[in-house]
């Protein structure tokens, strides 16, 4: 399975932050925001991923991650001109997806929640349709949500509803076989002028093969669009990490645990940020993995 992270869009509801800087790389606790659904991909045991952004961004992106060849991934990049929709990726990434089946997740979303990398693992095996995760808000309207049946099949689903017909937001990560890339390539613009990526999940709720996974109320889903979510998701971040001394969405320690890099490798990666306590915790974690100190 391939990965694609989309991180475009300007961001208007964080400006003036946003003005100069993507939101994709704002800090939310020590890290950047796209350590967060980057860590999703590489706990769903993907190495090949494509980060998708805007022409201005793109440069920093590549700064901060290069080819992922320091943390044991293939990393490339593609630029989104215009805001022309969620969807946009899977046209713009059609030649990295190639004939293998994709996970897309948004820039901005945050995961958090025990046996995470067990639910990626299990539904993107052997995928056929597309699978999608729902969790429960209170403010569904501001979402795509989505209808189930009793096996968990998802019949029904609506973009930003003014009544919504169920609490259950459908979260920005996504699974799709590899018909996505014809159904992305038929769509078409919606009223608002973009390729919708509730479109592409209706074309297989159409086919019957559109499955939902439910992430209960134990697993956080954060939102970090608004200066008030950033902060809280950045609270949230910083109290479980504080609490438990292990961090959330540190990469190189996923690189390690998931055996894309050995331990003398995760070891350097720290000794380079050990002016900062996520660089000394990158190099304990090596050190209680293996790694000999320096
Ligand atoms: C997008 C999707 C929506 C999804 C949300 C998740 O909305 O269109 O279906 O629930 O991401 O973050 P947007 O953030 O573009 O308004």
């Amino acid at each position: 399975m391939k990965g694609i992270v989309l991180a475009g869009g300007s961001g208007t509801r964080l400006y003036p932050i946003t003005r100069t800087v993507s939101k994709q790389l704002l800090p939310v606790g020590d890290k950047p925001m796209i350590y967060y659904p980057l860590s999703v991909l590489m706990l769903a045991d993907i190495t090949e991923i494509l980060i998708i952004s805007t022409p201005t961004d793109l440069p920093q992106f590549r700064r901060l991650l290069g080819d992922g060849s320091s943390l044991g991934l293939t990393i490339t990049y593609a630029e989104q001109s215009e805001p022309r929709g969620i969807a946009e990726a899977l046209v713009i990434g059609a030649d990295h997806i190639g004939d293998d089946s994709v996970a897309l997740v948004l820039g901005d979303n945050i995961f958090h929640g025990h046996g995470f990398s067990e639910i990626l693992t299990e539904n993107s095996r052997d995928l056929v349709g597309c699978v999608v995760f729902g969790y429960p808000v209170q403010d569904p309207e501001r979402y795509g949500v989505g209808e189930v049946d009793a096996a968990g099949r998802l019949v029904a689903i609506e973009e930003k509803p003014m009544r919504p017909r169920s609490n259950r937001a459908i979260t920005g990560l996504y699974f799709y076989d590899n018909s996505v890339v014809d159904i992305a390539a038929g769509l078409r613009p919606s009223a608002r002028g973009e390729l919708e990526i509730t479109d592409v999940n209706r074309a297989y709720v159409r086919l019957g093969q559109a499955r939902l996974i439910e992430l209960g109320r134990g697993y956080a889903w954060l939102d970090t669009g608004t200066p008030e979510s950033l902060l809280q998701a950045g609270q949230y971040v910083r109290t479980m990490e504080e609490r438990q001394g292990v961090r959330i969405a540190c990469v190189e320690e996923i690189a390690l645990r998931k055996g894309f890099i050995d331990a003398e490798a995760c070891y350097r990666l720290g000794i380079s940020m050990s002016s900062s306590a996520y660089g000394r915790y990158v190099m304990e974690i090596a050190e209680e993995l293996g790694a000999l100190p320096a």
